[in-house]
């Protein structure tokens, strides 16, 4: 590399750092180090894009900082507070993990299989599968943009605070919250033609006393051949965690045979 380059490259570096700085409302909610690695060129340019359709207005910091996906709180024109899902471009052996629940999904079937492009799909997934949840009446974050890496939702929780995990969460009335999260994924089955393939504690907020299910980029259409297999998985975890906080709960095959109302 010459001189001359290395220059260039330290002063792109440099303006990068400054253009994210200016980005970010709160500049020491992440070191700089993993702020570079989440926001390459692509996805800086994909935030523009936002920005200039008025989609973000600002983004604060770091909500949840995962290994494949980082969450920013953002707002919108309007003050109306954003969750901006960055799936991170750098994630290397994502890819092995999310081919299975691409494959098999006729949406899907016709993508290219670089990493770059898997990721994409990914992202473009789990936009189209809160849409369908949404529409199906499913308690889900309401999708409101797309592109690239960078998925946009509205922020469950308040000012920038996020809303517990139902694993974060002492239920006053768990009876009520299992038979609505029961409700949700039977909407979710026959209305939406899809199964979670994630659910747990950990991919269920509470907000205004109601379950909230999120976290469905891996969700599957009920003809994935392997449907029925993570529908099961999905309700043993249910059961599991409900299980001695309701008394008398269904078993997992009667909770099956009610999800799906007996269809297979
Ligand atoms: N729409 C949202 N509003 C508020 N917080 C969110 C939202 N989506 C995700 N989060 C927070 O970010 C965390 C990670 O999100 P999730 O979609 O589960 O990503 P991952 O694929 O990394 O598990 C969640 O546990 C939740 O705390
Ligand atoms: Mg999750």
């Amino acid at each position: 590399m010459s001189f001359r380059d290395k220059v260039d490259k330290r002063l792109s570096r440099k303006q990068k750092a400054y253009e994210i700085e200016s980005l970010m409302k709160n500049k020491r909610s992440e070191d700089y180090q993993v702020i570079e690695e989440v926001f390459d060129k692509s996805t800086l340019m994909t935030i523009y894009d936002f920005m200039n359709k008025g989609i973000i207005d600002e983004i604060h910091g770091v909500v949840n900082a995962g290994k494949e996906a980082r969450v920013y709180w953002g707002k919108d024109t309007e003050g109306n507070e954003l969750a901006i899902k960055i799936y991170l471009t750098s994630s290397a052996e994502f890819k092995k993990g999310m081919l299975p629940y691409i494959e098999g999904d006729p949406r899907f079937s016709h993508v290219r299989r670089d990493t770059r492009s898997l990721i994409y799909t990914w992202a473009q997934k789990e936009y189209k599968n809160l849409q369908r949840a949404k529409d199906a009446k499913v308690n889900v974050p309401e999708p409101l943009a797309i592109q690239k890496n960078v998925l946009i939702m509205n922020f469950i929780g308040k000012n920038g605070e996020r809303a517990p995990l139902l694993k974060e969460t002492v239920l006053e009335n768990p009876e009520q919250v299992f038979k609505l999260i029961l409700t949700y994924l039977k909407r979710l089955y026959t209305k939406a033609g899809l199964v979670h393939a994630d659910l747990s504690e950990y991919n269920i907020m509470m907000w205004k006393k109601k379950p909230v299910i999120f976290d469905v980029a891996q969700s599957v259409l009920i003809k994935h051949p392997m449907a029925e297999r993570f529908l099961r998985r999905d309700i043993e975890n249910l059961h599991r965690y409900f299980n001695r906080k309701v008394s008398d709960i269904l078993s997992v095959d009667e909770i099956y045979v009610r999800v799906t109302g007996g269809r297979k």
